[in-house]
């Protein structure tokens, strides 16, 4: 199975367009150490042919073109596309408007939990996709299913699991006890492929690893992990944004109640992390906190970076 990090970054990417931060800033200059990111997508396929996205990014179109293998080529008909299947964790904006992109009456199906379909039908701009040929599928929650799309078996299965999180920020309600998210309005996926058996985690956003989700990546050979935030207050002491990490729903790296802490009893073989916001000084390659991180057997995502299993 091939996996293909298509974007790294959190939502807004980076450099973050109206950001001015020091490591935007790095970036933008070219500074070394400093690396692009597009925003929060995965590929993956069995075959080398026919690929399933794990979340659509306002960068799609962009990463198509950095992944030919997403593009079509040689013998493919004059209207053709290797991207069968895209499955969303969540409503995100870095998440859903990539399937804006994938309009013009390209045959594929989109597979998302029962409350992310709604916002697509209930959003009527995704009529882009044309239910004539864009299939929509429920993802059931902790049970496998076969990924299918374009007439295509992709080989792979998806098991979608609710882990610690909240309902996307642009659906946020006030009112409502932890702004009206349910079980499931974060997912955590689990793709197999069905030949071999072999199994990756995809889990951009993630709010806590609680028992359940501890047991169910004990000793996996793979991860990808939400690596939004170094420290809780990163964004409020930065001055970028009032908020911690425990209100966006995103669990920081460091710290007693991080991810490198919680990771660290699981055996997991290989740790990525993903959906790395602006803020987090981690991204600076010659930084004391990329040291730490990789010091705990981490990796931080980077574009285009593929893995195999
Ligand atoms: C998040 O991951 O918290 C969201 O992408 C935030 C946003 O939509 O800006
Ligand atoms: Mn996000
Ligand atoms: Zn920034």
């Amino acid at each position: 199975m091939r996996i293909r990090i298509l974007g790294s970054g959190a939502g807004g990417g980076f450099p973050q367009w109206n950001c001015n931060c020091a490591n935007c800033r790095a970036v933008r200059a070219g500074e070394s150490g400093f690396l692009p990111r597009t925003q929060s997508s995965l590929a993956a396929s069995a075959n080398g042919h026919d690929w399933v996205l794990l979340n659509a990014s306002p960068d799609l179109r962009r990463q198509i073109e950095q992944n030919p293998e997403l593009a079509p080529s040689g013998n493919d008909p004059v209207r053709a596309s290797p991207i069968k299947a895209v499955v969303v964790t969540n409503g995100d904006v870095d998440h859903v408007t990539g399937l804006l992109t994938l309009r013009e009456a390209q045959p594929f199906t989109v597979y998302g939990s029962a409350r992310v379909l709604e916002v697509l039908a209930q959003n009527r701009i995704f009529n882009v996709l044309s239910p004539s040929c864009v299939e929509r599928r429920e993802l059931p929650l902790d049970t496998p299913i076969a990924l299918k799309g374009a007439g295509a078996d992709l080989g792979l299965s998806v098991e979608a699991f609710p882990v610690l999180g909240k309902i996307a920020l642009w659906l946020e309600d006030a009112l409502k006890a932890n702004f009206g998210s349910v079980e499931g309005d974060t997912l955590g996926l689990k793709i197999t492929e069905s030949e071999s058996g072999k199994a990756f985690f995809y889990i951009p956003g993630c709010a806590g690893v609680d028992a359940a989700l501890a047991s169910r990546l004990r000793g996996a050979a793979l991860v990808f992990f939400d690596g939004t935030l170094w420290r809780e207050n990163e964004m409020i002491e930065q001055g970028l944004l009032g908020k911690t990490g425990t209100r966006m729903g995103h669990i920081n790296m460091s710290g007693p109640d991080g991810s490198i802490a919680a990771f660290a009893p699981l055996g997991v073989a290989r740790k990525i992390y993903v959906h790395i916001n602006n803020s987090n000084p981690a991204l600076n390659a010659f930084s004391k906190e990329r040291r730490e991180a990789e010091a705990a057997g981490w990796a931080v995502g980077e574009d285009a970076m593929e893995v195999l299993l």
